[in-house]
């Protein structure tokens, strides 16, 4: 599909009017009471909020773009769909990332928003409306916060790096024991890790140099589609854990300041399949 670069222009500049009132929506519901549901496992948490956000969301950019398609978190939950990637320009939207960290009133939550074209990421917004910081990045054009220019660190060293890591929501005993695994050998092989609770925001962090690398398994891609293309143009490098091309698709992402670290990451890593979107 051939989109001429106005055009992008225009979809990038809806996407940054529904990231703001997205925001809004989420920093207003922030510090009231939640009804809160549970999904797959006990502590994979969905609010109205998530939900209302969502809709809202899908209703403004289906008022301009009725054409394009539309991936979103709480749609899939809900209508329990395959998710596909076509060539068609799609915008992948986590109505809330951060879900636990809204119930529990930590500050970072984030709304992300991804356009694809030709299965490609051409736009990231992540947007934390607590802490008022606005990520964006469009291909080739540099990543930014708050308009100021991201630049990802130089570690080259996995001994001299800070990992951030993630628990996740599943619960399966076995996976959960994996994940304890890695984060053992990620501590015994650099200076620490962090788990901000946010996919899109610690891709973000990894953008801003807040940290040198991040790993995950059983993310989705509304969780980090936006973050990925927000490090890359900050200059990171994104992977398949076990090495490879990054699979959109298969729930499972690394990301790391440099080539040179993110090498040293899978040879210290227990490989997770979570399966697919
Ligand atoms: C979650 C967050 C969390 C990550 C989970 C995600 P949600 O997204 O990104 O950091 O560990 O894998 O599912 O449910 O808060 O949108
Ligand atoms: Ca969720
Ligand atoms: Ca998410
Ligand atoms: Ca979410």
């Amino acid at each position: 599909v051939d989109v001429p670069d106005k055009e992008v222009q225009a979809i990038y500049d809806l996407a940054l009017e529904v990231a703001r009132k997205a925001g809004v929506l989420i920093r207003e519901a922030f510090v009231k009471e939640k009804s809160v549901e549970t999904k797959d496992s006990e502590a994979d948490l969905v609010t109205e909020t998530d939900q209302a956000v969502e809709k809202f969301v899908h209703d403004m950019i289906k008022a301009k773009y009725p054409d394009h398609k539309f991936i979103g978190e709480e749609t899939f939950a809900e209508t329990g769909q395959k998710c596909e990637l076509t060539d068609e320009p799609t915008w992948i939207i986590d109505p809330i990332d951060g879900t636990t960290n809204f119930v529990h009133r930590v500050q970072e939550v984030s709304f992300s928003l991804g356009v694809t074209i030709n299965k490609k990421p051409v736009i990231g917004i992540v947007y934390a409306p607590v802490k008022e910081e606005m990520f964006t990045a469009r291909l080739g054009q540099g990543a930014f916060c708050n308009d100021q220019r991201l630049k990802a660190n130089s570690i080259t060293e996995l001994k001299k790096s800070l990992g951030i890591v993630e628990g996740g929501s599943a619960r399966d005993p076995a996976v959960v024991q994996d994940k304890i695994t890695n984060i053992h050998s990620i501590l015994k092989n650099c200076h620490g890790f962090r788990a901000y609770g946010s996919c899109a925001i610690n891709l973000c962090h990894v953008a801003a140099g807040r940290g040198d690398f991040y790993v995950e398994y059983g993310v989705h891609i509304w969780d980090f589609i936006a973050g990925v293309l927000i490090a890359q143009e900050a200059g990171a490098s994104v992977c398949d854990p076990e090495g490879g091309e990054l699979s959109l698709l298969r729930r499972r992402l690394l990301c790391a300041c440099t080539p040179e670290l993110i090498v040293q990451i899978p040879p210290i890593l227990t490989h997770l399949d979570m399966g697919s979107d």
